[in-house]
């Protein structure tokens, strides 16, 4: 973030306080009751969670212990049996829901499609025993590799329905990052579509698992499941890859869901951290289900006539809990749009809006800069007025993107829910609750009730208000992640191990840095560590660097993120080439595509700097520090005393 922003943030002082009306009708009515709340669920967690379990959820089998904490390892409501799919689906058919809108569907092309919930039970029931046709069992990983269409959504919550984890990686992912993936995780079966609409272009989806699935490079794969959604040409290979409609076909759509355990594992989904490959980040099904039913609730304010709308994809942490789990675990009515923000069509958003009505809207920062760049005339043309609420999640929102989304989106009358959170947190753990807690743009207010959240020193510490920190959680909640697939002990160095309390309570701490006001809101300042936060995804500086390095003419790379006013963070790559290679514009361009086809789209590099040498301690760590000043351009400040060769940050300063 810039310093800019940071000072902005800190002279904000615009309080908005919710109108009326809007909290009369809201769950969370007023200040008061959200203090009540807070106050309620902090004397005793287990007991406020176990009431709510027990109200909102369907259990085959109540649980024994609500909470069974062995730091850092919890399990939520210990030998309970539940199963998400069924509270998503099942249920409300004994209800009015029965005919209701479960997912309106906005395609690229202009298609569209509205799924009811007995016509999703119908679909996820029938793919669901497609699965277990194919010898798909309970505990068996399935990936998702696709693009925004229903299907990923009933590929979803069939593999949850017969106890088969699914992991999504998201459809931008090159063949390279999904073939880590699917590795690490084991996947048996591959669910995919022959491509996707992105933007103006048709992307390929099925040949890029065929080229992770190359030479038997990801030998846990046994089957490929293919949607036709764009209709090119792509290869099935005869005995391995299926058409998902010819799998749907004479399929019996008895499918009853299967009782899982509480801690079973629901879900695996990637997420960059600062070092090392990609981590599996394991959310289990009961605890799961009901932090995504909950928060849904509350923050979105759902009621049964929303329609509500998250623009996220379903290959990130926000897909999963904000469009399919929390909003049919309550019935609600949720908009999926294969679309995205672009210049050649500037109002495509809120031609949405429009067209269905929607009232709840769920965006990112990003997003909400570029339709800034784009200009006013593109909202103002459409009608807006079905809009009640609007929220943001990814990155730090700044003040004036917030003034014009409350202004020009939300004609002001629409709370905003600033919502904080992480792929780790499974949902929002700190936001307004819409119709009770006054929002000060620029901060995420206050903890959702049950969260215990605090700003720390490295010793876990609170620091007063005001002052920067560390941002921590003291007590479990029913949401959080489980471990990392495969590797406990990463889980508790990752997260646990970094802020050391004196009395040896363990902390949760997953890289954010922040600050709390005299009136208790936090102010989320960005990542302290080595990650970067492009258009509101993480990437690993890590990551970028060893697709770099994998290049034949690059000794050696260090990425750091520089300021940019539409995607937050640019990357900007430091490089040193192996002897013999000179930079130039071609090599540029070329390693920008290398890094692109090893990771993706989303972590191709803003820019790349050739260097002689980079700036090293004498300990031989990269010193990023100083490399961030000279990307933003400033002057490096800070200590560069433990810095090699000093001579190293003139010749960079001169390359620039
Ligand atoms: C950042 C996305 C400030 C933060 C749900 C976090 C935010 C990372 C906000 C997680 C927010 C997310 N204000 N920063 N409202 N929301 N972040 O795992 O740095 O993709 O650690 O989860 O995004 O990103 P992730």
């Amino acid at each position: 973030m810039s310093t800019a922003n940071i000072e902005s943030i800190l002279q904000e002082k615009r309080l908005f306080p919710p109108a009326a009306e809007f909290s009369q009708n809201a769950h969370i009515k007023s200040a008061e009751d959200y203090q009540r709340l807070y106050d309620k669920a902090k004397a005793n967690p287990e007991a406020f969670w176990a009431e709510l379990a027990e109200q909102e959820l369907d259990w085959f089998q109540k649980w024994d212990t609500v909470l069974d904490w062995q730091p850092p390892f919890a399990k939520w409501f210990v030998n309970g049996k539940i199963n998400i799919s069924h509270n998503c689906l099942d249920r409300h058919l004994t209800t009015a829901n029965k005919n209701k809108a479960a997912i309106i569907w906005e395609g690229e092309p202009g298609d569209s499609r509205t799924i009811t919930y007995a016509q999703l039970h119908r679909e996820v029931s029938q793919f669901a025993n497609a699965l277990k046709q194919l010898g798909v069992k309970k505990g068996d990983t399935v990936g998702i590799y696709m693009p925004m269409i229903p299907e990923a959504a009933v590929a979803m919550l069939a593999c949850a329905r017969i106890g088969a984890p699914h992991s999504v990686v998201f459809g931008g992912f090159s063949a390279e990052a999904l073939r880590d993936r699917l590795n690490d995780a084991k996947a048996k079966v591959v669910i995919t579509a022959d491509g996707g609409f992105r933007k103006d272009s048709i992307v390929a989806l099925k040949p890029q698992v065929d080229k992770a699935l190359e030479n038997n490079a990801a030998p846990s794969v046994e089957n490929v499941l293919v949607v036709q959604r764009t209709k090119q040409d792509i290869e099935m290979q005869s005995g391995r890859d299926y058409w998902w409609h010819d799998l749907q076909k004479d399929v019996s759509a008895d499918c009853p869901a299967e009782p899982m355990d509480a801690e079973d594992v629901l879900f695996v989904l990637y997420t960059s951290g600062s070092t090392g490959k990609p981590k599996g980040v394991v959310h289990t099904t009961g605890g799961y289900n009901l932090y995504s039913h909950m928060t849904t609730k509350w923050i979105f304010d759902l009621q049964d006539t929303d329609v509500y709308w998250c623009t996220a994809d379903v290959g990130w942490i926000t897909g999963h809990s904000y469009i399919v789990y929390g909003p049919l675990s309550n019935g609600a009515t949720t908009v999926m749009y294969e679309g995205a923000p672009r210049k050649s069509n500037p109002g495509c958003f809120w031609d949405v809006v429009e067209k269905y009505g929607v009232t709840v809207f769920y965006t990112a920062p990003t997003a909400i800069r570029a339709f800034i760049k784009m200009g006013d005339e593109h909202p103002k043309a459409r009608d807006l007025s079905s809009l009640r609420l609007l929220g943001t999640v990814g990155e730090p929102i700044n003040p004036e993107a917030w003034m014009w989304y409350h202004q020009v989106i939300g004609g002001e009358k629409c709370p905003i829910v600033d919502t904080w959170w992480q792929t780790e947190t499974g949902g929002v753990m700190i936001t307004p609750l819409p119709g009770a807690i006054p929002t000060k743009p620029g901060s995420a207010t206050r903890p959702f009730p049950g969260i215990l959240a605090d700003i720390v020193d490295l010793d876990g510490n609170p620091v007063k208000d005001n002052e920067g920190g560390y941002l921590v959680v003291r007590h479990p909640w029913p949401g959080m992640m489980r471990t990392v697939y495969g590797d406990p002990d990463r889980f508790r160095r990752t997260y646990w191990e970094h802020i050391a309390p004196k009395d040896g309570k363990y902390l949760y701490f997953a890289g954010d840095g922040a600050r709390k006001d005299e009136d208790g809101y936090f102010w989320v300042m960005g990542r302290v560590d080595d990650v970067l936060n492009i258009s509101g995804h993480r990437l690993g500086t890590m990551e970028v660097e060893s697709a770099l390095v994998s290049h034949p003419a690059v000794a050696e790379a260090a990425v750091v993120g520089k300021p940019d006013e539409v995607k937050g963070e640019e990357i900007v790559a430091f490089v040193t080439l192996e002897g013999g290679n000179q930079g130039s514009e071609e090599l540029n361009k070329e390693l920008k595509k290398h890094v692109v086809s090893e990771i993706g789209a989303i972590a191709r590099p803003g820019e790349i700097r050739f260097t002689d040498a980079l700036p090293k301690t004498r300990s031989g760590k990269i010193m990023r520090r100083l490399l961030r000043n000279l990307a933003a351009g400033q002057e490096v400040s800070g200590d560069t005393s433990t810095l090699e060769d000093i001579s190293v940050l003139d010749k960079l300063r001169t390359e620039a």
